[in-house]
């Protein structure tokens, strides 16, 4: 499902700061080269990720979900020299091709890599987390959501992505185990009062997470 038309869209990424023609080639080489393509998260959502990180200035983020590394890359090309985005993939093919646009990149030093299961990886990332950005299996995205949690800097934003799940998360009865486990975990997010948060339909559901401020 396409949540906002074609022109609108164009119209809004036209009118928006939006990634490299670096990331535009790493996006068109995956759609032509890569199966799957369409988990890209494409110019506009990288546009909110870019908005983000000037507002907050992170030191330490976190990628669950690397694909061909266009996120990562469109993050980098934001953070300060001394920025780190640690981003975790189970596809070490995919990830070597990441990292082979990034290595053409002047922003690429500040990517590290990490390859195994997220579940098992993710406890490597011990600094305050001040950017979490989660775009991996869906199932897995409670227990993402909660290391992210954890380990929160005060000034840290958690971003949930896919998470209107091209409109399934509409639908009752019996779910599959994706759209059950999203639709699971906005409920818990939406009751939790400790937290501020906001569902943006931008591509396929941009849910922004912070803790209140005491
Ligand atoms: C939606 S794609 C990420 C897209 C990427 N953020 C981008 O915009 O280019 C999801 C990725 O999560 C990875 N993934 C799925 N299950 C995983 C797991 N259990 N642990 C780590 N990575 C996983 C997949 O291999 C896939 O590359």
């Amino acid at each position: 499902m396409k949540f906002v038309p074609k022109e609108i869209e164009e119209y809004c990424t036209n009118i928006s700061t939006t990634p490299s023609s670096l990331c535009s080639e790493l996006a068109d080489y995956t759609r032509q080269n890569v199966d799957l393509s369409v988990m890209l998260i494409g110019p506009m959502e990288a546009s909110v990720l870019t908005m983000l990180i000037h507002q907050i200035r992170p030191k330490t983020i976190i990628e669950f979900g690397t694909f061909t590394g266009y996120s990562a890359l469109a993050m980098a090309e934001q953070v300060e020299s001394d920025g780190k985005i640690f981003t975790l993939d189970v596809n070490a093919d995919t990830q070597n091709l990441a990292q082979s646009f990034w290595d053409k990149s002047p922003h690429g030093h500040k990517i590290v890599p990490i390859c195994g299961q997220a579940l098992e990886t993710m406890g490597q990332i011990t600094a305050p987390l001040d950017l979490v950005f989660i775009d991996a299996d869906k199932t897995n995205y409670r227990s993402y959501f909660q290391y992210a949690l954890e380990n929160l800097s005060p000034k840290g934003v958690i971003v949930l992505d896919n998470m209107l799940w091209s409109g399934r998360v509409l639908e009752e009865g019996q779910l599959d185990d994706s759209t059950l486990a999203l639709k699971k975990l906005a409920r818990e997010i939406q009751t939790d009062d400790r937290l501020i948060k906001t569902l943006l339909p931008i591509r396929d559901g941009m849910l922004v997470v912070q803790l209140k401020v005491k």
